[in-house]
């Protein structure tokens, strides 16, 4: 019996992975990614290529250098490819209505990835597939909640004073994860005035301009409590400038990020970190399945979300696997 299994589960798996790549073999699809800015970038790319790889897709990948303009040509050029589906990661939210009305007059339904976007017409594209950027950023307020308020009596832990003083690096100015994560956290915190954000600036999701903020910072104010980051680049940067002053990350400035690189992890497993928020970028094998829906001309769900989960300096991470990125 166990023999019959053991022969069965590859034969089920092969057939299962056949029909899929059968389902999207030979989609013409047009992706524009925003850059390389991060390590979660890189990631996200290669699991976009190599999703594509796997399923048989005919990739057309363009790297736009975090110019809009360039995706706007590349869109432009998928167009006149006259590719299956295009997908792209919006770099902000504003910006696309000339671009994706010239697609849908070309009739070639357009996904969103990764990055949201702010349109009128919503019709102008398919669906959107990638991660809920309002919600990491409660995620990201919620532990800090936990980390300074007594939940009983909802007043500040004994070993804290007030105010809790927090500095916030955002990512790229209009784009979704900076306005995203910004809101989710202000409102997490908004029946707590106990927290005041004394300083929030755009460090681009880099992690050179996260180092230069924080030094600048530390260089003006004095007493910060905690840095939220949205982004481990800007994190890491940010780490490398308060070591230099020798002060304690993690222990002298309660530190929160987001992405979850394995670089962060491993911060966070030395105490460097207090919490890091996951955001996923595998988001390849899902981009593939939902363009061979579209290819088919199909219709797809309005938003599909990646699995994601917090990381924090109370858990036991010994069993977590490696990142990959
Ligand atoms: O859009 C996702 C964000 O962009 C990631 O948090 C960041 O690292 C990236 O560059």
């Amino acid at each position: 019996m166990s023999k019959f299994i053991i022969v069965l589960f590859p034969c089920i798996l092969f057939l299962s992975c056949a029909r899929k790549t059968e389902e999207t073999k030979g989609v013409i699809l047009g992706f524009s990614q925003i850059g390389a800015e991060s390590a979660w970038r890189n990631s996200n790319t290669r699991s976009v290529q190599e999703a594509a790889s796997d399923a048989g897709v005919q990739l057309l990948f363009f790297n736009a250098e975090q110019k809009q303009e360039n995706q706007i040509r590349a869109i432009r050029s998928f167009i006149a490819y006259q590719v299956d589906v295009i997908a792209f990661v919006p770099i902000v939210t504003d910006g696309w209505e000339n671009v994706l009305e010239e697609a849908r007059e070309a009739n070639i339904p357009v996904l969103i990835c990764d990055r949201e976007i702010n349109i009128k017409d919503e019709d102008l594209f398919a669906g959107y597939l990638g991660t809920n950027m309002f919600q990491q950023g409660q995620r990201s307020a919620e532990f800090l909640l936990k980390k300074f308020i007594e939940p009983e009596t909802g007043e500040l832990f004994d070993e804290w004073e007030a105010p809790i003083k927090i500095v916030e690096l955002r990512g790229t100015e209009g784009s979704s994860p900076a306005i995203k994560r910004a809101e989710g956290f202000r409102e997490m915190l908004a029946g707590f005035p106990v927290f005041e954000i004394i300083y929030s600036e755009s460090g681009d999701f880099l992690r050179s301009k996260g180092y230069e903020l924080m030094r600048d910072i530390l260089g003006n104010l004095q007493d910060i409590d905690v840095v939220y980051s949205h982004n481990d680049g800007m994190t890491l940067g940010a780490i490398d400038a308060m070591k230099e002053r020798g002060i304690r990350p993690g222990l002298d400035i309660v530190i929160v990020t987001i992405d979850a690189e394995q670089a962060a992890i491993d911060a966070l497993k030395r105490g460097e970190i207090n919490a890091v928020v996951e955001c996923n970028p595998n988001q390849g094998p899902d981009i593939m399945r939902l363009a061979a829906y579209l290819a088919r001309s199909e219709s797809i769900p309005r938003i599909t979300y990646m699995h994601e989960e917090v990381f924090t300096q109370w858990d036991d991470l010994s069993a977590l696997a490696p990142r990959g990125y």
